[in-house]
């Protein structure tokens, strides 16, 4: 019988060693330590930042700092982190495989500045201190199309209202999803919390002038490949 406990954050090595024996890549979570965190806390995930930030960048305060929520296999993650070496970049991810195969690539490219973490996005000011998140990225999060499951969405009005503090000044929430009701909703939210001020907005990122500096996630890509469906993107400042 699969062993599989609900709450992740109390699952323990030994608890991970018996969920082994039916996910491969469970096993392989742990051969990253330099980068991937698969039980972090806030006080090795401090530990490995400021390992990170002294040892590689060469600096203690990087320019800027990137979170991605959901960041799958990493695709966009990794080629913002190439872009911007002067930046730091965090991705919350909770799926085994997606982390591994992330970790493979960060690996291959020997990409300095990245951290994953096995933890919920939900969770993430357990990590930051306040005012100091420059920017969010959230792509194609689970759009829990039923009524009554929308509770569990990412982007909430208590989640984006919990996180405003953490936000340097001037720092940006950037959102896209297939998913429009998804995106109308959040949309509806920020205007009405009066602490984000939208500055880009598309229901058609693809059709849009903001396409030309768009990174295509793995779930994009493949929302290409079938049929290409419209996707809404917004950036809003938090002020
Ligand atoms: C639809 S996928 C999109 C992945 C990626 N952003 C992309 O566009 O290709 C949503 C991802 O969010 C992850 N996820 C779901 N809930 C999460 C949470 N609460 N915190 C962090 N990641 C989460 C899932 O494991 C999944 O990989």
């Amino acid at each position: 019988m699969r062993y599989k406990p609900k709450d992740l954050r109390v699952e323990t090595p030994d608890v991970l060693n018996e969920l082994a024996k039916c996910n491969p890549y469970i096993a392989q979570i742990y051969d990253y330590p330099e980068f991937l965190l698969p039980h972090p806390t806030a006080k090795n995930f401090q530990k490995l930042w400021s390992i990170k930030n002294n040892d590689n960048i060469g600096d203690s305060s990087p320019s800027k700092v990137h979170i991605e929520i959901g960041c799958g296999s990493s695709r966009y993650l990794i080629r913002l982190a190439i872009e911007n070496p002067q930046d730091f970049f965090i991705g919350f991810e909770l799926r085994y495989k997606r982390l591994v195969l992330a970790a493979k690539k960060i690996q291959k490219q020997n990409i300095q500045n990245i951290i994953l973490l096995r933890e919920r996005g939900e969770f993430l000011d357990e990590y930051f201190t306040q005012k100091s998140i420059d920017f969010l990225h959230i792509n194609f999060p689970d759009p829990w199309p039923k009524k009554s499951k929308r509770k569990h969405r990412i982007l909430t009005r208590e989640f984006l209202t919990k996180i405003r503090p953490f936000f340097c000044s001037d720092g940006e929430l950037l959102f896209k999803t297939d998913h429009l009701e998804y995106f109308k909703s959040v949309t509806q939210i920020l205007k009405q919390l009066d602490i984000y001020s939208i500055d880009q907005h598309t229901t058609d990122l693809h059709k849009s002038a903001y396409n030309e500096r768009n990174i295509l996630t793995e779930f994009e890509m493949l929302f290409k490949s079938k049929g290409n469906p419209p996707i809404g993107y917004l950036r809003a400042k938090a002020f």
